[in-house]
């Protein structure tokens, strides 16, 4: 087997099953890179699948297709060790795959990758009533460069830890990513920024993004000031993201959280949220 540029044929008939595939996807990672690196899968120089790449210090792998005809024989297992040698060969110390839950193919072949990330959705069947005590507001601009600075650090450490890589190297993506999304320091129409108080005082924060496609609320970031945790404050956080979101008229609420991140994880589960996709990760050692 081995991995070699596709013919346009190939790329045509993957496209036409991915198209089928993610029309109702609901992963981020999905849909968005067709111009990234794709191989044909190559037995004795016969095409019989792609596997597409984006190949980073963090390599994605992206899709990974067999013809109809080719299924059954073996060869995604194979062509799965074949792109990991190409992403070790040109730098990755990693590979990750998003594998939807309930693709009981996908999660036996990845079943070896180590589980990063989740990403979890929950459903907005109505109103949410936030508990009496606690008000929102929408964030003010003088508040924004520290609650932006404390953000950046918070997901860059995370990431880091649960990647392997250095926060110099995620906390410039974090800042990135917030700068473009707020430019102004206040709201927009796609980035809400909320600040939850009781008592007078600051007791949390929530920034939800406002999506069309698909159509979602985000949560972007929940937090709740460390000296106030444990008094309910971020299940009364994700009450508003639900409230935002039938605001809205959108019905789901979807969000990211690392594996790592017990305390987050174990709120989402008692919010009832539910697992739709899951990170995961396999280290590539130097040969
Ligand atoms: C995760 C976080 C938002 C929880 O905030 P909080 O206001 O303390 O959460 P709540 O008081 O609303 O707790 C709700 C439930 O979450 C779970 N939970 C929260 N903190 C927990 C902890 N330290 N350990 C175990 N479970 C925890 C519990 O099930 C809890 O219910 P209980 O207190 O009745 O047992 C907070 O720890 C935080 O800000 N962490 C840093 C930022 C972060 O990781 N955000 C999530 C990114 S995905």
């Amino acid at each position: 087997m081995d991995l070699a540029a596709p013919t346009s044929e190939l790329v045509r008939l993957w496209q036409r099953d991915w198209a089928l595939r993610s029309r109702f996807t609901s992963d981020p990672q999905q849909g968005a890179h067709f111009e990234d690196t794709t191989f044909a899968i190559r037995i004795a120089g016969r095409e019989i699948g792609v596997i597409a790449l984006e190949i980073t210090e963090t390599a994605n792998l992206i899709d990974l297709w067999l013809m109809p005809g080719e299924r059954g024989h073996g060869y995604a297992r194979r062509a799965i060790s074949a792109a990991e040698d190409l992403c070790r060969r040109h730098g990755a110390r990693n590979v990750r795959v998003a594998v939807r839950v309930g693709d009981s193919v996908a999660t036996v072949l990845f079943s070896h990758y180590a589980l990063v990330a989740s990403h979890l959705t929950g459903s907005v069947a109505g109103p949410a009533a936030i508990p009496e005590g606690i008000v929102h507001r929408p964030m003010r601009a003088t508040e924004f460069p520290t609650w932006r600075d404390d953000c950046v650090e918070e997901y860059a450490q995370q990431s880091a830890y649960a990647y392997g890589l250095s926060p110099a190297v995620t906390r410039p993506v974090a800042l990135r990513a917030i700068n473009q999304a707020i430019p102004d320091g206040v709201s927009n129409d796609t980035n809400e920024i909320w600040v939850l108080e009781a008592e007078a005082q600051t007791v949390a924060t929530l920034w939800l993004r406002i999506d069309d496609r698909p159509r979602q609320v985000y949560i972007q970031n929940i937090e709740t000031l460390p000296a106030h945790r444990r008094k309910g404050y971020a299940q009364a956080s994700m009450k508003l993201a639900q409230e935002r979101a039938h605001a809205h008229s959108l019905p789901t609420v979807r969000l990211n959280v690392f594996a790592h991140n017990l305390p987050a994880r174990r709120l989402y589960d008692r919010m009832g949220y539910e697992t739709a996709v899951e990170f995961r990760i396999k280290d590539l050692p130097p040969e």
